[in-house]
């Protein structure tokens, strides 16, 4: 089984981590189970790229357990756990190519070996992956049965690709599921976010000004947050829904230009390129922290901050470099602007990626299932797999609902009764 780890060495650390990772997975263990009977992905080839994490470790066992043959690469080139990867690789059997800190070639080399594998199906978080086989592997996506996409920034590319007719892979959205994106981008970027910003700058929260671009889930998770440890968060968008929500949830909106003289700490979660420039960096405070929690590394624009700095002070402490300005101010920027949960924290919890993983194993079952192959276009994960991860969820958390009684339903579907 070919792979590139940091080292096997770490292997005994990132069990222990995959198996504390576990214990707060329930709906994806019962699917495991289910997969080592049944073996649905019999035979099947699939190659993820995927955030190298304890959790992603999980959802690499269950499909293995299901009989996928699996190529596991990473997904953002500071996002892998090398203790995981080794132990995936040493305990698991899995083949893993993923080296934190690897550099862009290094990056794509492991994506082509997923691609080498020649999969039936392909998972991905940020559309790396798909883009590389339509741009370097074309006369391979017919052979692909499904791809499935983990993030919002992945899905507006394939969407993309879609609309301009350059998809040749049918996709099916994981990232737009509901049992991913109201808990997953929301509480769970929300709170690895606050998480991995902490660790890399051992800051208080309390009584801070910090600055949220972007009020979509990741932004208003975070907010939520910051605002429970006391922070004054302020947030700004480019959609005047959300900023009115943003406003009516009780914080306070404003430009960029105007938050920027004002913000002890900022972070992006837009999806968006260049969100914070220059003409932010010029007003700033000195000892401003900057960091992104978005897909990819383009939020900030490291560029001219780096073409204003009279010297850059890289390290003055893990995942933290200070750039400072010919005015003598200086402005931090984190883990060189690449999403901070998963560079200077572990990601998501568990909890929350136990129903965005066990959507994905389910989808990828389906997508094998299927006796027609899937139209070539951005699917939806179907309903009935989103229903069935929400409730096993819900009763692994203890809750129990209400069912809806016969005359409930046929009162709410009809059109004749009224007062
Ligand atoms: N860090 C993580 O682990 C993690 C997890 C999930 C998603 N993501 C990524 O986070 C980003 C946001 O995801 P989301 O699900 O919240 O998306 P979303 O579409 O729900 O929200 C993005 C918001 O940003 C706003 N926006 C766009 N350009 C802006 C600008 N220039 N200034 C201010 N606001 C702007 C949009 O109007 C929108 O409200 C994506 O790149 C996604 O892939 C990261």
């Amino acid at each position: 089984m070919k792979s590139d780890v940091r080292d096997l060495k770490f292997a005994t650390e990132g069990k222990r981590r995959i198996a504390w990772a576990e214990r707060d997975m329930p709906v994806l263990r019962l699917i495991k189970e289910r997969f080592r009977k049944e073996k649905p992905l019999k035979g099947k080839r699939l190659s993820c790229c995927l955030h190298v994490t304890a959790e992603s470790a999980n959802l690499v066992r269950t499909l293995k357990a299901g009989g996928a043959e699996i190529v596991l690469v990473a997904s953002n080139p500071l996002s892998t756990q090398d203790d995981v990867a080794a132990s995936l690789v040493k305990d698991y059997g899995a083949s893993v190519f993923a080296i934190k800190g690897e550099d862009k070639e290094t990056y794509y080399r492991h994506i082509r070996s997923a691609i080498e594998q020649k999969p039936h199906i392909t998972m991905d978080d940020g559309a790396d992956l798909v883009s590389t086989i339509h741009f370097e592997y074309a006369d391979q996506a017919g052979s692909i049965l499904g791809s499935t996409e983990e993030t919002t920034t992945g899905v507006i590319r394939l969407r993309a690709m879609s609309r301009d007719g350059a998809l040749k892979i049918p996709v099916i959205a994981v990232n737009d599921a509901k049992t991913k994106n109201l808990f997953d981008n929301r509480y769970g970027t929300g709170q690895s976010t606050v998480d991995g910003i902490i660790r890399a700058t051992d800051i208080l929260m309390a009584g801070k000004s910090v600055v949220v671009a972007g009020y979509g889930w990741c932004g208003r998770g975070f907010a939520m947050r910051c605002k429970g440890m006391g922070a004054n968060a302020i947030i700004t968008e480019v959609d005047p829904i959300k900023g009115i929500e943003a406003a009516m949830d009780g914080f306070r909106v404003m430009s960029m230009i105007e938050a920027a003289r004002i913000g002890d700490l900022f972070c992006t979660l837009t999806g968006d390129i260049n969100v914070i420039r220059k003409e932010h960096f010029e007003v700033m405070k000195d000892g401003a922290i900057v960091a992104n929690s978005g897909h990819f590394n383009v939020e900030i624009d490291i560029k001219a901050l780096e073409g204003m700095a009279r010297e850059v002070k890289k390290g003055v402490r893990e995942f933290v470099d200070g750039y400072v300005l010919p005015d003598g101010r200086t402005v931090y920027l984190l883990a060189e602007g690449r999403l901070i949960n998963l560079a200077a924290a572990e990601g998501h919890p568990a909890s929350v990626m136990d129903m965005s993983f066990s959507t994905q194993a389910l989808v990828a079952e389906w997508v094998v299932r299927r006796e027609e192959k899937l139209e070539i276009r951005v699917h939806d994960v179907p309903e009935e797999i989103e229903n069935w991860v929400a409730r096993l969820k819900l009763q692994s958390m203890g809750i129990e609902i209400d069912e809806l009684t016969e005359e409930q339903k046929e009162y709410l579907s009809s059109w004749k009764i009224g007062t």
